[in-house]
Formats: structure tokens, sequence, C-alpha cells
């Protein structure tokens, strides 16, 4: 069973604003306090694993461990099945030092604007984090396809691009509302809430 989360104020391991306000609009209905890593000024852990889970089990591990109270950290990214499932784990860094994901979402169009196959999904991987060093950790998905131009000013980073299966909006044309039925990170936090909050 999983360790049930008793406190009332969490980190969000996280220095990305998106997902800080993501986060924070989708544990509101729990009345946790929540305070960015940002914030803090705690130092950026270097996310060098293999895995979208083992990354998130980095940034949460060492944000709790570093504040002394429980983290909870997102690790996600876009996969495109024409590219093996790339950028995936590296997401973040097509976007380049200036963090200018107008750039990688080019490249990922000028890679796929000739091939028939646009499917692509986001995944999140969600890891909260105790002092002690104890970690639960879930996988949510949204799968769709990669669509061109961007299309709309919401969200962040690959949402212009991305249109969930069964609708016809980008993420970034939706309202935030509507992207938290049904996006990765909803999805993960689902299982997040069943597992260590309401059980
Ligand atoms: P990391 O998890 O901090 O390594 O970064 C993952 C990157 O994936 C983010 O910087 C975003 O560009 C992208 N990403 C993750 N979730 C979303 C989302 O909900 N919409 C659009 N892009 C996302």
């Amino acid at each position: 069973m999983a360790r049930h989360f008793n406190g009332d104020k969490l980190i969000i391991a996280s220095h990305n604003k998106g997902k800080v306000r993501e986060i924070g609009e989708l544990l509101a209905p729990f009345g946790v306090q929540t305070i960015s890593a940002g914030d803090l000024d705690l130092p950026e852990p270097v996310e060098d694993g293999d895995s979208f889970i083992a990354n998130a089990e980095i940034k949460a591990l060492a944000a709790a461990t570093a504040a002394g109270i429980p983290a909870l950290s997102d690790d996600s990214g876009l996969e495109v099945a024409a590219l093996d499932g790339a950028p995936g784990i590296y997401s973040a860094r097509w976007a380049g030092p200036t963090k200018d994901f107008n750039v990688a979402m080019k490249a990922i169009n000028e890679k796929i604007a000739d091939l028939a196959d646009k499917t692509a999904n986001f995944t999140c991987a969600l890891t909260l984090a105790w002092p002690d060093g104890h970690m639960e950790s879930f996988e949510g998905k949204v799968f769709g396809e990669i669509t061109w131009p961007m299309r709309g000013e919401k969200g962040f980073g690959y949402d212009p691009v991305f249109i969930p299966n069964g609708y016809t909006k980008t993420f970034a044309e939706m309202d935030p509302a509507d992207k938290h039925t049904m996006s990765h990170r909803a999805d993960a936090f689902k299982q997040l809430i069943n597992a260590c909050f309401n059980s």
C-alpha cells in the first residue's frame, strides 16, 4: 500500500512555471499549501535518469531532503511515434539553452512533415518523496497527434502543436480546465490522489 500524505505543506520540485501552475491547480481541491523549488531557491539537480520516473525521483528526492518536507516532482515530455519516441526525456533540452519551444516544435515538424504518421503522446511521471527517502511514483499518458502550424496561446511547452485524440483544438487553444480533464498530468494526478491522498 502506498504511503499516505498527511502534511499540509508540499514543495513542488520544479523550476518550470507552467508545470508549477498546473500542479497548483490540480492540487487546489486538497487544501495543500504548495511552495515551488524555485521560490525556495533550491538547486536544480542533474537529471541523468534514463526514464521519466527515474528523473522525477531524482528531482523529488533532492527537494525533499534539502527542504526537510515532502516534495512532489513532475518529469514529462512529448513522445513522437515516427521519431521512435523522441524528444521523450529530452523534451526540455530540444528547446535549447534559451528554452525556446518554438525551436523545438519547428525541429519536430521538419522531421515529420513528409511522414504520414503524426501520432504522438505526452507522458508525465509524478514522484512524491519524503525527507526520509521514501518515494511513490505514478505515470500518466495522453495520446493524440502533431499538427502544424502551431495554434493557441495558452498552456506551455509543446501545447501549440498537440491535438489530443477526439478533439480538434490543440492543448494551447483549450481552457486549462479542459486540459486538466484529459492531460497526461491529470492522468498521473488521479493515480497519485487515489493512492496517497484519498486512501
Ligand atoms: P522536464 O520534465 O522538466 O525535463 O521538461 C519536460 C518538457 O516537456 C517541458 O519543458 C515541456 O516543454 C514538455 N512538456 C511537459 N508537459 C507538457 C505539457 O503539458 N504541455 C506541453 N509541453 C509539456
